[in-house]
């Protein structure tokens, strides 16, 4: 329903933890996870340049790490087709590489919060929210190793409201929700839109499936029209279609760093040929480098 030159959306619809049905424990190390986790490696990589800190903001952060060996990984078999995909793969830009070194343990692949964890230097941090008790307990016993990772049991979208803009002034911000209800993608690009205005050179990741080409571009129009000045998009797409289990994933990226679209088209280029039949679709939807 149009309101005063914008959307307003319904309101949201935030689920209970009784009604949390998502576990990140069945997709862990998918090809959309890969991506996803590339992306990161490589926004994590470009702020460590500078000695400035940065602060890294998780709002759906998982458990952490997840054993690929275990009973839900096994069921669905989405290793398989992604990080199981690329033992031995070498070289590559350094995102790849670093990645790779990041998850050569099978029965301990790091979700996007201990990935962020193991990339901080002394002066930097991250506030990784998690809404699901029994993941947040899991999640916060993963952090623990790390001084300057906190880890919340909270709504992650309340939370980033609250945690922006940062005092570093630098950040990389993943919002990566598990769209199990109707309202997901309008209560994203409304969480999206109130975290531009408070800190509009913010680094955001934001990830999203790809079900519907409507819906998935409606989602990426209303971030656009959130007041982003650049925005990439990055699809991947598995060839064989199922409508059981999820082909197509995508990313926009807020403001990448410069050189970020390079990289991540090189990585993808040495990964996907690995998972099979596997394109990547790289676009920028605003500004351009
Ligand atoms: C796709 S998974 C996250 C995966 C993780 N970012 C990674 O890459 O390893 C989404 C997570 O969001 C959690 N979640 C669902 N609704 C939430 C909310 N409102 N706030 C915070 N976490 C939420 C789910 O329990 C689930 O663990």
């Amino acid at each position: 329903m149009q309101q005063g030159g914008g959307f307003r959306y319904p309101a949201s619809a935030i689920l209970k933890p009784a009604e949390m049905n998502y576990h990140h424990a069945y997709h862990a190390g998918n090809f959309a996870d890969v991506a996803k986790h590339l992306a990161l490696v490589s926004v994590l990589l470009h702020l460590r340049k500078k000695d400035a800190p940065f602060a890294v903001v998780d709002t759906h952060a998982g458990r952490g790490v997840y054993d690929l060996t275990n009973a839900e990984a096994v069921r669905t078999k989405e290793a398989e087709n992604g990080i199981a995909r690329l033992a031995g793969l070498q070289g590559g830009p350094p995102a790849l590489a670093v990645y790779l070194d990041l998850t050569r343990a099978r029965d301990a692949y790091p979700g996007s919060p201990l990935i962020a964890a193991k990339l901080l230097r002394p002066q930097d941090r991250l506030v990784a929210v998690e809404k699901h008790p029994d993941d947040a307990a899991a999640l916060t016993a993963a952090l623990r190793p790390f001084r300057k990772a906190r880890a919340e049991t909270a709504d992650g979208y309340g939370r980033l409201v609250a945690l922006l803009p940062p005092p570093e002034r630098r950040a990389a911000i993943l919002i990566d929700p598990p769209y199990e209800t109707e309202t997901e993608f309008s209560d994203t690009a409304r969480a999206v839109d109130g975290a531009i205005r408070r800190f509009a050179t913010g680094i955001y990741l934001i990830w999203f499936p790809v079900k519907s080409s409507a819906s998935a571009d409606g989602f990426c129009g209303e971030v656009v029209a959130a007041g982003a000045r650049k925005v990439l998009r990055l699809d991947v797409t598995l060839g064989v279609r199922s409508d059981e289990r999820l082909t197509s994933a995508g990313l926009l990226i807020v403001n990448p760093p410069f050189g970020f679209e390079a990289e991540m088209r090189e990585a993808l280029a040495a990964v996907l040929p690995r998972i099979g039949d596997a394109q990547a679709d790289v676009t920028w939807l605003c500004g351009g480098e």
